[in-house]
């Protein structure tokens, strides 16, 4: 009876009529590097991260108190003929104030910059070409502020500086003419962008003796399933299902933001607003996304899941699951938990050596597993 086909409901989806402000709760991980001569770029940014949650970074020229506008603009259009003539010797680049940027705290990143003589201005390139390799794969989203001139080159100058970035389709273009339309560009644009979705907090998922992270997205579920975790852990029992999930319910119902979805094993879904599932193999069905349980295999996940009912217990924190209360030694399988501690090599569960833990990343160190919580 489970899948039979139920009425349809019709979700009012709550992502289409987000005002700026709940918006601004939801996008996570966020850089925004800009640089500004005039200001213009600057007060975008201001505007920008009313509207989003962004760490900022200013990209600033190590010569101070260059005059780029004087004798007709010479030295801002000879900075960009040089890096024009020869676009691969770092040398073409004016040197800029070090910055100390850890880009693997970020998923997206917004460049803004303005626009020089139809190039993206020379710090802003200088800053690129230094770093713009350590964006591999992080979704860009690009703002130009220009006077008048069009931004074709500008796009094609962070595209050439960011090789493997993950660009959104639509950079914002700002100027003269729609500045003071400034914040509606932005929380337009904002809803065009390509950038992850998932929520900062993990979610704690304690099977028996072992406690697995899992990412979540961010929709209305996991906010209402999040505000309810922070009241108290939730435990249900939780049974098989047609060879591929363990479901149980949540003994409450959270708003849903169900689609059509083609699960994989790891991936936690809410079922018929009101029932938890984590599949350990696939189907197809609507469902209101939770997110995915990081770091696990398919065989390790149905280890842990084990043949027919458990207790899952959700929790925002390791410390907070209902076996813990009251007891500081966290119920887990993984004998320490603790930040990562020495320099010895770190392997992961099938014994290949670690370079960059991820948080809730479960490793052996010492011969020790422990669970990442950095
Ligand atoms: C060196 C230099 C060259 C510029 N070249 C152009 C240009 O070719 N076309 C244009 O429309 N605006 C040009 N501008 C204007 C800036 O793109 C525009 O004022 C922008 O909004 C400045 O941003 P900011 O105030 O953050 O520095 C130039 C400005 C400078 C300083």
């Amino acid at each position: 009876m489970r899948y039979f086909p139920f009425l349809l409901i019709l979700v009012l989806c709550a992502c289409c009529s987000r005002n700026n402000e709940v918006y601004a709760e939801q996008t996570g991980r966020t850089l925004v590097a800009y640089y500004s001569y005039t200001g213009n770029v600057r007060s975008i940014v201001d505007e920008l991260t009313k509207q989003i949650s962004a760490d900022v970074v200013e990209i600033k020229p190590a010569e101070e108190g260059l005059k780029y506008e004087e004798n007709n603009y010479a030295i801002g259009s000879a900075l960009i003929s040089a890096i024009r003539q020869n676009p691969n010797n770092a040398e073409s680049y004016p040197a800029i104030k070090p910055l100390d940027i850890d880009f693997e705290k970020y998923d997206n990143i917004v460049i803004a910059t303005p626009l020089w003589w139809s190039n993206m201005a020379a710090p802003m390139q200088t800053f690129l070409f230094e770093n713009g390799k350590g964006m591999d794969g992080k979704n860009i989203g690009l703002i130009v502020s220009s006077a008048s001139s069009g931004i074709q080159s500008v796009v094609a100058d962070a595209e050439r500086l960011i090789p493997n970035g993950d660009f959104s389709d639509e950079p914002l273009w700002i100027n003269n003419s729609n500045r003071n339309q400034m914040p509606t560009l932005l929380s337009n644009w904002i809803k065009t962008l390509n950038f992850s979705n998932n929520m900062d907090e993990k979610l704690y998922i304690t099977i028996g003796n072992t406690t697995l992270t899992a990412t979540m997205v961010d929709n209305v579920a996991t906010q209402a399933l999040a505000t309810a975790l922070k009241e108290s852990p939730i435990s249900y029992e939780a049974t098989d299902y047609g060879n591929f999930e363990k479901v149980g319910p949540l003994g409450r119902s959270l708003p849903t933001a169900n689609e059509q979805t083609t699960t994989q094993a790891g991936d936690i879904v809410l079922y018929n607003g009101n029932q938890i599932v984590i599949f350990y193999g696939s189907n197809s069905w609507s469902y209101t996304r939770i997110g995915k349980i990081d770091n696990v295999t398919q065989s390790e996940l149905q280890t842990i899941l084990g043949e027919g009912n458990c207790t899952i217990t959700l929790s925002l924190s390791v410390e907070n699951t209902t076996e813990n209360q009251g007891n500081n030694e966290p119920s887990t399988d993984i004998p320490t938990i603790k930040n990562n501690d020495s320099n010895s090599p770190k392997y992961d569960l099938q014994g290949r050596r670690i370079d960059t833990l991820e948080k809730g990343q479960i490793y052996i160190q010492n011969g020790e597993k422990r669970l990442n919580l950095n």
